[in-house]
């Protein structure tokens, strides 16, 4: 068996910022980068290590920010890349690291690569980019290459009428792919997006949609699924091709290989372990580690993510079983998480956010994060327990192009049926991106304290700020924040067992509650989680030695060995 070598990027916490609504430090209503730096005491005293953020580069924000115009730039209502060399000096003189969003899927259109790419079929740049001629139906009618669907809706096609071809676009019409088959593409994408941010001293990359760059150059038509439309969703097709993991080592030897880096990519679609192993392991240095999306894409529809089914706790507890055994005997590593910039609030998806068990409920998933194994990413206001928009937020409210863009489609396809259009809704309210970008809650001064501009700030402040801040929590011993506090302490004081150690379930098929047990060489620990608002029995595993409580998130109310009660989260060390 191959012996996993500890690095900082496995113990160490990452703590994800999305920086237009983290901290507006001038007013205009979008965070900054300056807000970020007067926030790095606070992240610091949380307990993070590593700091990730999401895109700050120059961009004309279709898809806020991963739509990058320009890799050497940083978008102007943020700050300058002075202020990102002072980002990066502050994090690390607090002993934190600093790791970028990796976007080079694709880029924006306004990005001079593609402005000289669409300019005519000779420029040299032509093949950057991914052209094809148009194909014609029996009756003539001009059609896109194949049906492929994109993510943001409709064809993942988009026809140029100067030169009279269609470029490939798997997110939005303003995000064309680039072409990794051209090597010369790939090392301008080495020099601009990697090289230029690392020798400025940031630590690693979160390597957006990594799994994409490879699309093999047949591209042939995907099966249907949804066989109302033309275009059909192609994931299948168009991610883990033919050259991926040559890409990603040469994208180590030419790059990375010479800073002291971390990589955490996002590897969509992609359940078998043993293919997921092939990115990860460390013999073949590809990228450190990458996110599953089993666990946020939980009860999301077949045919479209908006298609929301439910999902129960059998199918979320498999799904952290998967992945905490997936690297048994080999050298791979994982990573644990429930939120991020593309997802719901997890209270509100996997707990309960109603008042009465917001904060214990909050506080019980922490601790299944803190116990899991894998390097832990927290995501800006998980750790004050933030939740969904409430749901009376009609969809102007929302900003999201991905759910804006499907509530249209679906508006158009059924002629505004309301059932539909309530059902679209819906699905939003649990799962939609926007929930997830509300601004930051730091006080209960208007806003939330993220921006003095007097109409607010660039999207709806959630209605609870009040309730919900930073402020309120700072100094409270019993609040979801200090309680964050605690659990990232507590995993880094038991790290063998809680970050390295040994994952084995309980009673797998029950739906209410929630056990499992950690162990590294004679160590062990427990974790039994109630899920549900009623108390449950709470069938003890066998352990050699005594349990001691080493902690439980239920203030002042005497919970007995036997039964668990609403939303309690207990973990006990075996002795
Ligand atoms: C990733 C990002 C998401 C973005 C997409 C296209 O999934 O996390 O926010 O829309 O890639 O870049
Ligand atoms: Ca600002």
């Amino acid at each position: 068996m191959t012996v996993a070598k500890r690095t900082w990027w496995k113990d160490g916490v990452v703590y994800q910022i999305y920086p237009a609504s983290y901290k507006d430090s001038n007013g205009d209503g979008m965070g900054d980068i300056p807000g970020i730096i007067s926030k790095l005491d606070y992240i610091k005293d949380l307990g993070i290590d590593i700091v990730w953020l999401s895109p700050m580069y120059d961009s004309p924000q279709h898809d806020m920010g991963y739509d990058i115009s320009n890799y050497e730039a940083v978008y102007p209502p943020y700050g300058t890349v002075a202020d990102m060399e002072i980002l990066v000096e502050s994090c690390h003189s607090r002993g934190m690291r600093l790791i970028l969003d990796l976007v080079v899927n694709h880029t924006s259109d306004e990005h001079e690569w593609f402005k000289e790419s669409r300019s005519s079929k000779d420029n040299p740049k032509r093949d950057w980019y991914i052209w094809r001629p148009a194909k014609y139906s029996t009756d003539g009618t001009r059609m896109p290459p194949n049906n492929w669907r994109s993510f943001f809706s409709g064809s993942a096609w988009e026809w140029d009428e100067n030169t009279q071809e269609y470029y490939l676009h798997l997110f939005a019409t303003q995000q064309p792919d680039l072409n990794w088959e051209n090597e010369e593409t790939r090392r301008a994408i080495h020099k601009s997006a990697m090289e230029f941010w690392l020798q400025k001293g940031v630590d690693g990359f979160r390597v957006d949609t990594v799994n994409m760059y490879s699309k093999g150059t047949e591209m042939p038509d995907a099966p249907i699924i949804d066989p109302g439309v033309f275009e059909q969703p192609a994931p299948g097709l168009f991610c883990n091709g033919p050259r991926m993991h040559e890409f990603l080592r040469e994208m180590n030897t030419e790059v990375l290989s010479k800073y002291d880096t971390m990589t955490v990519g996002e590897l969509p679609h992609t359940p078998d372990p043993k293919h997921v192993l092939r990115y990860v392991g460390s013999g073949d240095k590809q990228l450190d580690m990458v996110f599953q999306f089993d666990i946020v894409d939980l009860g999301g529809g077949k045919t479209h993510k908006y298609e929301y089914e439910g999902y129960q706790l059998s199918e979320m507890k498999a799904v952290v079983e998967k992945w905490q055994n997936f690297h048994h005997g080999s050298d791979g590593w994982t990573t644990a998480f429930c939120e991020n910039h593309d997802q719901g609030r997890s209270v509100s998806r996997f707990a309960n956010d109603a008042p009465e068990w917001r904060e214990r409920s909050a506080k019980m998933l922490a601790m299944m994060l803190c116990a899991t194994t894998g390097t832990l990413f927290v995501y800006q206001g998980q750790e004050i327990g933030m939740i969904n928009a409430p749901k009376d937020w009609p969809i102007e409210d929302y900003k999201d192009i991905e759910s804006i863009n499907y509530y249209n489609s679906v508006a158009k396809r059924t002629n505004n049926d309301p059932k539909a259009l309530a059902h679209v809704m819906k699905s939003i309210q649990i799962l939609g991106r926007d929930h997830a970008r509300l601004p930051m809650q730091w006080d209960s001064t208007p806003y939330a304290g993220f921006t003095s501009k007097k109409d607010g700030a660039w999207m709806r402040t959630h209605d609870l700020y009040k309730k919900i801040n930073v402020e309120s929590q700072v100094n409270d011993p019993t609040s979801v924040l200090s309680f964050w506090k605690k659990m990232l302490k507590v995993r880094k004081e038991y790290k063998d067992i809680f970050i390295h150690g040994v994952f084995e379930g309980f009673d797998m098929d029950k739906q209410d509650t929630f056990v499992f047990k950690k162990i590294f060489g004679k160590d062990s620990a427990i974790v039994a989680l109630n899920f549900t608002d009623k108390e449950q029995v709470f069938n003890r595993p066998h352990v050699e030695g005594k349990l001691q409580l080493l902690v439980s998130n239920v203030e002042g109310i005497e919970g007995t060995e036997e039964k668990l009660m609403p939303y309690e989260g207990r973990i006990y060390l075996a002795q």
